[in-house]
């Protein structure tokens, strides 16, 4: 049953008894005082619902397309670094548990192992990148990408540079072709963020690779808008999860505004502490076609595997589900604006 997966707090208490402590301060750190990766989750629960009723709730359907993949709920793993650090098996582990659930994996472009083998383990899967100093070598790593199956790129637009955090210290093991994000002394310059890149590497990925190019990291309406201008598929409403810009804001509050000034010409998901279905049910409230979820899916599979992974995706859907039988909508189609009310706590 899929409650019976820990609540995510204890999830995370797990994983740190399991993992080495350099390990989980890097998978657990924000940038800065961390003020933007704590007030995530509070952020998404400053709303409050408006249920309906009376509406024939005996079936609720949480599946979704998105962008031609069929998802068992609106709710997808989010690009991580070095999943080898939590289990020896890595993403294949996770692409094995995530594909099992009926989600959507984004692999990073810091995987513990080669995206090839990824995608031999993977149901729908998108692949994240970075604009690299190395324009050749972007290039090669998304056609490798569009070769071994990815679906769509994801391209995080929000860290031209690494903001340095807890436990990314040169003392933690190096694993795989990608393993930069965490021995940035050790990565060559090449393969580093290239802090010059613009909206014009929307055009250049999609040109490559011959796939859509979703553009992560977006807050800013006028960002978003630019995006969709210059041939985004679709944007992700996103800080990092508190990782990058300290302080910037999260991203309870960025989508709707996101959401409005996109008006319908792309999708618009997000991220950063969704840690419940009824997080899931706010963000799609807001506007979001669908979430992310990162150190859930981390914690998961340090402490349980593919299988531990599935039961975190198994754990949301059925919280989502439960969420929308009692605010009275079927389907994510159903779920709109006027779900929510800003809390107004005494
Ligand atoms: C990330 N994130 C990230 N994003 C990205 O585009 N490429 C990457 O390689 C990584 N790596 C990464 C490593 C770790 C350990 C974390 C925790 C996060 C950001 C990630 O995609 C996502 O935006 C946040 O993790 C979402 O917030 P939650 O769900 O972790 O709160």
């Amino acid at each position: 049953m899929p409650e019976s997966m820990a609540p995510p707090d204890d999830l995370e208490r797990r994983a740190r008894a399991t993992l080495p402590p350099d390990v989980h301060a890097y998978y657990a750190a924000g940038a800065g005082d961390e003020i933007s990766r704590h007030e995530a989750t509070a952020a998404w629960r400053s709303w409050r619902l408006l249920p309906r009723v009376l509406r024939d709730v005996s079936t609720v359907t949480t599946g979704i397309d998105l962008l031609g993949a069929a998802l068992t709920a609106p709710v997808a793993a989010a690009p991580t670094a070095l999943h080898t650090l939590a289990h020896p098996d890595g993403e294949i582990a996770t692409a094995e548990g995530v594909a099992a659930a009926g989600s959507l994996l984004i692999l990073s472009a810091r995987s513990g192992h080669r995206l090839e083998t990824v995608a031999a383990a993977a149901g729908p899967w998108w692949y994240q990148v970075y604009v690299q100093r190395d324009r050749a070598g972007t290039a090669e790593q998304v056609q490798r990408a569009a070769a071994a199956g990815a679906r769509a790129l994801v391209l995080t637009a929000d860290a031209p540079y690494v903001y340095p955090r807890a436990g990314v210290v040169g003392a933690l093991p190096v694993v795989g072709e990608q393993a930069g994000e965490v021995t940035p002394g050790h990565r060559p310059a090449a393969r580093e963020q290239d802090p010059a890149a613009t909206f014009a590497a929307i055009g250049w990925l999609t040109a490559l690779s011959g796939l859509p190019v979703l553009v992560k990291g977006v807050l800013h309406p006028a960002d978003a808008v630019a995006c969709a201008d210059a041939g985004a598929a679709g944007v992700i409403v996103s800080n990092h999860g508190g990782r990058q810009l300290d302080r910037a804001v999260p991203a309870a509050h960025a989508l709707r505004p996101v959401v409005e000034a996109v008006a319908g010409r792309v999708p618009v998901l997000a991220d950063g502490g969704i840690r419940d279905g009824l997080d899931v049910l706010t963000a799609l409230a807001l506007g979001a076609r669908a979430v992310l979820i990162g150190r859930p899916v981390l914690w998961s599979l340090a402490t349980g595997g593919a299988a531990g992974v599935t039961q975190c995706f198994d754990t949301y859907r059925e919280g989502l589900r439960r969420a929308m039988s009692l605010a009275g909508v079927r389907s994510p189609a159903e779920v709109t604006a006027d779900l929510l009310r800003p809390a107004r706590c005494p």
